[in-house]
């Protein structure tokens, strides 16, 4: 099936057709993506401003449906008939995000679905930073189940166990700040821009990883849970302890952050996997594109005793597009939403 996905539940405008079959082994396949960035427009807020985005997200939301379905320069106000033809869903994120940003995508799909007499899938934005691993590549397998899969976001940091497409087990959440807040957060103290996480891990390439010994949150506690707001603070007190710090020595802390976040997902990581033995281990969210996560998970995994196989996501995938959900929605495809039926969450746990 060829499915039209629309995700705005942040500070993108993305829409993307893929095309899959459920029945399949063989993965999701995506003929077009398109994200068009907020990102310039919100760093003069050091963060996203949600009625700033929202409105944006009104601005670029029929271009860039325009530019997914390959339209040209199609005059935006008069779609052509033919705008719809050999779509076979139209897939939406209806939570967890910004509620404003939200309801642009959702009423856009229910109104194109209402329209054209279109199945509508309502996508988790979370399954979607899961199903990033199902689009297939030249050199990768698709994950099997059953699976654990960490999803490291701007919002959000979870282990999830997997029986089955769709069927989800939460097995440990952040208890406060999610990774990606924690990058973003520490990008600021070091006086780097939104989003954080990539600049501080640029900077942190130069550092000693083992200059500071930050906190690694509930290291000693039996849980699956996280928690970044301790290392945060500690990251703050290093901070300001150091009024006048010089480029090495704010290296230096964006390294041992940065080893800290990682050791803190690796240590709950390993527990789960003792816990909920997997083959197969699936990494997902804006986080998933940090260099230094992605090659200690790697190591780590390829060297258990009893091995697991990694999907990390390319890094278009990692952070916010429709690709993913639409890749989401293509194992989702029984389950279609009403239009009218379609409800919008800020926030929403994976279900089933
Ligand atoms: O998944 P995503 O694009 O949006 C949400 O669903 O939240 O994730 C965005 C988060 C931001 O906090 C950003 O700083 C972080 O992902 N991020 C990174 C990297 N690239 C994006 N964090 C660490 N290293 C990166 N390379
Ligand atoms: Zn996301």
């Amino acid at each position: 099936m060829r499915i039209l996905a629309i995700e705005t539940s942040c500070d993108e405008t993305a829409a993307a057709v893929v095309v899959g079959d459920p029945s399949k082994d063989s993965g999701v396949m995506v003929e077009r993506s398109i994200v068009a960035s907020q990102i310039d427009l919100h760093q003069k807020y050091g963060g996203v401003y949600p009625e700033v985005a929202s409105r944006e997200h009104g601005k670029k939301i029929i271009p860039v449906l325009c530019e997914a379905l390959e339209l040209g320069g199609a005059d935006p106000t008069r779609l052509p008939d033919f705008a719809w033809h050999g779509i076979d869903a139209i897939a939406v994120t209806h939570g967890p995000g910004l509620i404003g940003s939200l309801l642009v995508g959702t009423q856009t799909a229910a109104t194109i679905a209402l329209t054209t007499n279109t199945p509508l899938i309502a996508v988790n934005h979370l399954a979607g930073h899961i199903y990033a691993s199902f689009i297939s590549e030249a050199d990768a397998t698709t994950p099997q189940f059953p699976l654990m899969a960490l999803v490291v976001s701007g919002g959000h940091t979870m282990l999830v166990y997997m029986k089955g497409h769709h069927q989800y087990q939460l097995l440990g959440q952040t208890r406060d700040d999610a990774a990606g807040e924690a990058f973003d957060k520490v990008a600021k103290l070091l006086g780097l821009p939104y989003p954080g996480g990539p600049h501080v891990s640029r900077m942190a390439q130069g550092g000693n990883r083992e200059a500071y010994s930050f906190p690694i949150g509930l290291e000693h506690e039996a849980t699956l849970d996280f928690s970044f707001s301790g290392l945060k603070t500690a990251v703050l007190r290093a901070v300001a302890a150091r009024p006048m710090m010089t480029d090495i020595a704010k290296a230096d802390i964006a390294a041992s952050f940065e080893r800290a976040v990682v050791d803190a997902l690796l240590q709950k990581t390993a527990r789960a996997l003792d816990q909920f033995p997997v083959r197969h281990f699936v990494l997902g969210g804006g986080v998933a594109a940090n260099t230094y996560l992605r090659e200690r998970l790697t190591s780590y995994l390829a060297h258990r005793t009893s091995r697991v196989v990694c999907h990390i996501p390319k890094l278009a995938w990692c952070t916010d597009n429709a690709a993913v959900i639409g890749a989401g929605a293509v194992y989702q495809s029984t389950k279609p939403t009403l239009p009218e039926e379609l409800i919008t969450y800020a926030r929403l746990p994976l279900a089933g």
